[in-house]
């Protein structure tokens, strides 16, 4: 399984999916990274592993569709099966999530439907929530949304801020996204009519799994 990263930023979820890669876990590997920002750490990562990168500049562009169009010529000549948002913070255009429907992930800092958006974990402190998590999901054009394949949940404590759990949410995604590309490349997860099958099995809605 070919499977091509965008980010925007540090990239550790994207190395938690090279790792699996080069470990065995998925049977796949990384053939691209993209980048937004050409100050990302994880371009310095995947560099470092020998995996192609690129960087498209969204201020490069007049508007969404012609850096989309850029980001999708891109992304389409390294061939995926699969293209995974780990970190990248740009909203994208209804043309460039249809293009990739079925084959297009991302990962998100809460239990979703619950808190898209920004600040996650802060919000959730300020909420009072005893639970929290991520979620891997399909995507579709709206912003957050698209159906959740797994998600990770943890307990906050009354110890907890808005640091402790960042961490503790960040390490759940490290397991999280590796676990559903080993899925995908294993065919256990399949995409069918809008929803995630997990073998065979879509009817009660995103695996939630407790850490
Ligand atoms: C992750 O926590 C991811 O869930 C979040 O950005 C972080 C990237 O970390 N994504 C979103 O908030 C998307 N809405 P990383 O660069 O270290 O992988």
């Amino acid at each position: 399984m070919n499977i091509v990263v965008l980010i925007s930023g540090s990239g550790s979820n994207l190395q938690a999916i090279m790792d699996a890669c080069t470990g065995g876990q998925i049977a796949g590997r990384v053939v691209g990274v993209l980048s937004n920002r050409a100050d990302a750490y994880g371009l310095v990562r995947a560099a470092g592993a020998g995996i192609a990168t690129a960087v498209i500049a969204h201020r490069d562009y007049d508007n969404r569709e012609a850096f989309d169009a850029a980001m999708q010529q891109q992304i389409d000549a390294w061939q995926p099966d699969v293209v995974v948002l780990a970190g990248f913070m740009r909203i994208l255009t209804s043309g460039f999530v249809r293009h990739y429907e079925g084959r297009l992930l991302n990962i998100h800092p809460s239990l979703l439907p619950h808190y898209k958006g920004l600040h996650t974990h802060r919000r959730v402190l300020a909420a009072g929530d005893r639970l929290h998590g991520c979620s891997v999901h399909y995507v579709n054009a709206e912003l957050d949304g698209g159906p959740a394949i797994v998600q990770g949940v943890v307990t906050v404590h009354p110890r907890d801020d808005e640091q402790t759990l960042t961490e503790k949410v960040h390490k759940v995604e490290h397991r999280l996204y590796p676990l559903v590309l080993s899925w995908m490349a294993s065919g256990r997860l399949v995409y069918r009519e809008g929803k995630p099958l997990i073998d065979g099995d879509g009817a009660a809605g995103p695996v939630k799994l407790l850490f």
